[in-house]
């Protein structure tokens, strides 16, 4: 098991898929190699995306070490969103399954140097690929406490938005804040210490993130491209691990797994949409596999099939 990333729920991602042996599958988010291993090691072929070139340059040497593997995977420092180009660029019309693990890896995290860490101390930075201009620096900097407080109440669901943001406005007048450590003491001194439900900093520090990588716009029309891709009977999964991530993915499923998308209040329908999948569930890991990985536990696994 890679100490990188340990994959969640694989198991059930691999039943989800069908993986057998020559069928192609698209990974969107290779992290440390886990799920495409996983496929790998049940003959299956792999073309996979990563933002980070160091979850691909991981993964490269992870797979390069098991020789029959070789040949059966191609790995591109991507974003998932660009699914039909790459594909495209890489020969493949179609694709038997597609599996999407979203968000951070554990790897990211506990690099306190990437600066996602709320408990390391490294600069301000959260950017999964590390070609992008902006970073969490910019963003807590020269963002106007509007736009903070917008940010950290959208994406993080935080009720002591404007709070934070207020105090990072304050904060930065003094000087810039240029580490995590800081921007987690900010934070702190804005939430009360009763409050239950993990380190204080944990959802202003996800809300940055998802500003920074910009997480959720795209996502639903990565999720239409890669079914449109899917072969009949072909399934695609996506891990989420919050709940405005699941929201986009649940809606995204749900529209394209009917055959009317008018407004309700219409007396007809006019929109001649049909359904492209059927939904075929919602998982949450197992209670063995949340004592074992405690970054499962707030993970959901949904499932369609190309129709
Ligand atoms: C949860 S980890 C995936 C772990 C992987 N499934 C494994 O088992 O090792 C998420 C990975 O997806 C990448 N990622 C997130 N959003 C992405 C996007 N839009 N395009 C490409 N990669 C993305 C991140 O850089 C990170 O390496």
């Amino acid at each position: 098991m890679s100490e990188y990333h340990i994959p969640v729920m694989p198991v059930e991602c691999m039943e989800a898929l069908a993986v057998g042996t020559g069928k192609l599958y698209f990974d969107g988010t290779l992290g440390g190699g886990g799920h495409t291993s996983e496929i790998l090691k049940r003959g299956g072929r792999v073309i996979a995306t990563d933002r980070d070139m160091e979850a691909i340059d991981h993964s490269r040497m992870r797979l390069s070490q098991i020789s029959e593997y070789n040949g059966r995977y191609t790995l591109v420092k991507d974003n998932f969103k660009n699914v039909l180009e790459v594909l495209k660029a890489h020969e493949a019309d179609s694709i038997d399954g597609a599996i999407l693990d979203l968000g951070i890896s554990s790897h990211q995290v506990d690099e306190a140097l990437r600066g996602f860490s709320y408990n390391g101390n490294g600069l301000l930075d959260m950017r999964m690929d590390r070609d992008q201009y902006l970073s969490a620096m910019t963003v807590v900097n020269e963002r106007t406490e509007e736009e903070l407080s917008r940010i950290i109440y959208t994406y993080g669901e935080e009720r002591f938005a404007r709070k934070i943001a207020k105090s990072i406005c304050e904060a930065r007048k003094k000087s810039p804040i240029e580490t995590t450590k800081r921007l987690a003491d900010i934070v702190k001194s804005c939430v009360p210490e009763s409050r239950k439900g993990g380190h204080p900093a944990k959802k202003t520090f996800q809300a940055i993130r998802i500003e920074v990588n910009n997480e959720l716009s795209g996502l639903g029309e990565a999720i239409s491209d890669i079914v449109s891709v899917l072969k009949p009977g072909g399934r695609i999964a996506v891990i989420s691990f919050h709940s405005l991530e699941d929201r986009t993915v649940k809606q995204t499923f749900r529209t394209l797994a009917s055959d009317c998308i008018c407004d309700k209040s219409l007396p007809v329908c006019v929109c001649n949409h049909k359904a492209s999948v059927k939904l075929v569930g919602k998982y949450k890991p197992s209670a063995a596999e949340t004592a074992s990985n405690s970054r499962a536990q707030s993970a959901t696994l949904r499932v369609a099939e190309k129709l």
